[in-house]
């Protein structure tokens, strides 16, 4: 089973969209597939689910979520706990989020320090995220686990990145965005020899440590902004600087010539501004690939949902195909 993790510690570049939408054409292409949700702010919940059964998942006691499964361990009365899936289709299994997770943001921080006087809970609540994934996706039977997480680079995500073995970081055509792609690169290097001295350090535990690989796969170009608005001009001009940000920030060689998005190694997709189609999307609850007619995809948007499937099967396949790369070569 192998972890992505979607990370631009901005707000709106494309995160949770892309963690849904590739969640779900991983399993059109016969995966099994866990989504799971890590930013309180449960976006990709509510892009799975709908708000009726969210507010029944959250009324339950215990609740079957990400904040139920670490909740004992947090006050000190155990371990994480086993939480089952929602399933979002045959072959999709999401692991529900929760706004109480914030919670956990100060314990994280807590921990960590304490994880290189060999603490044994320091450990057991670092990996509590990581434990919580690989339990309910070794269960579920999923060959690949897609991590939604918010725009910080707090201990929550931390926590998160320590769980993942691959990174693709999201960007949207604008200033915040590419400050984002120039920041995370630095940051997840910083993680990366922070937890693997840690991990060193590590007393006998009853769990496998995860790795904490963060391998960066690539970056996804995005044309839609959440800034507003904004001319096509000025669009292409932030786009043709992530050649050379996304080198900087991991420390790529840069080449002589300019190069450009369309044919950079490093770039896994440009994806459209779907416009209309995502918010048909999120009222369908289904990817804008799998729109019908009946959902509102008429007429001219069939064309659109067509290309949306085309531009999606292109990345996942690709993202895929680094994998396997990456796999080898680790
Ligand atoms: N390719 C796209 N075409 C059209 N709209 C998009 C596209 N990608 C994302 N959006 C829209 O842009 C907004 C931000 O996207 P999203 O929520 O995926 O970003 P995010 O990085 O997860 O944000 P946050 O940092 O708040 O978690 C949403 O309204 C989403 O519907
Ligand atoms: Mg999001």
């Amino acid at each position: 089973m192998k972890t992505i993790t979607l990370f631009n510690n901005k707000g709106g570049a494309g995160k949770t969209s892309l963690a849904y939408h590739l969640g779900f054409m991983f399993a059109e292409l016969g995966h099994r597939v866990v989504l799971a949700d890590l930013d309180p702010q449960a976006n990709l919940s509510t892009m799975c689910v709908t708000d009726d059964r969210l507010e029944a998942i959250w009324g339950q006691d215990p609740r079957p979520t990400i904040f139920g499964a670490i909740d004992r361990l947090r006050r000190g009365l155990g371990d994480v706990d086993r939480v089952s899936h929602e399933s979002v289709g045959g072959s999709i299994g999401l692991v529900v989020g929760d706004l109480q997770l914030s919670e956990l943001e100060d314990d994280l921080s807590q921990q960590w320090p304490k994880c290189l006087d060999r603490d044994e809970r320091a450990f057991r609540v670092t990996t509590a995220l990581s434990r919580v994934v690989r339990d309910v996706s070794d269960r579920f039977g999923a060959d690949i686990a897609v991590l939604d997480v918010g725009p910080n680079f707090g201990a929550i995500n931390r926590a998160a990145l320590i769980a993942s073995d691959y990174v693709i970081v999201p960007v949207a055509p604008d200033l915040f965005s590419m400050q984002g792609l120039e920041n995370v690169g630095p940051r997840l290097k910083v993680w990366r020899e922070a937890w693997t001295d840690r991990r060193s350090r590590a007393p006998a535990l009853d769990f496998e440590l995860p790795k904490g690989e963060m391998a960066p796969l690539g970056y996804v170009a995005g044309r839609h902004s959440v800034m507003g608005g904004g001319a096509v001009k000025a669009f292409q001009r932030w786009i043709d600087r992530m050649p050379l940000v996304y080198r900087r920030s991991f420390g790529e060689p840069e080449p002589a010539e300019g190069i450009d998005v369309a044919s950079d190694e490093f770039c896994l997709a440009q994806l459209k501004d779907y416009r209309s189609l995502m918010p048909m999307a999120q009222e369908a609850k289904k990817p804008m690939f799998l729109l019908k007619p009946g959902d509102g995809a008429i007429g001219g948007h069939q064309g659109a949902v067509r290309q949306a499937y085309d531009d999606f099967k292109t990345l996942a396949l690709e993202v895929l195909e680094r994998m396997n790369v990456a796999q080898t070569r680790a």
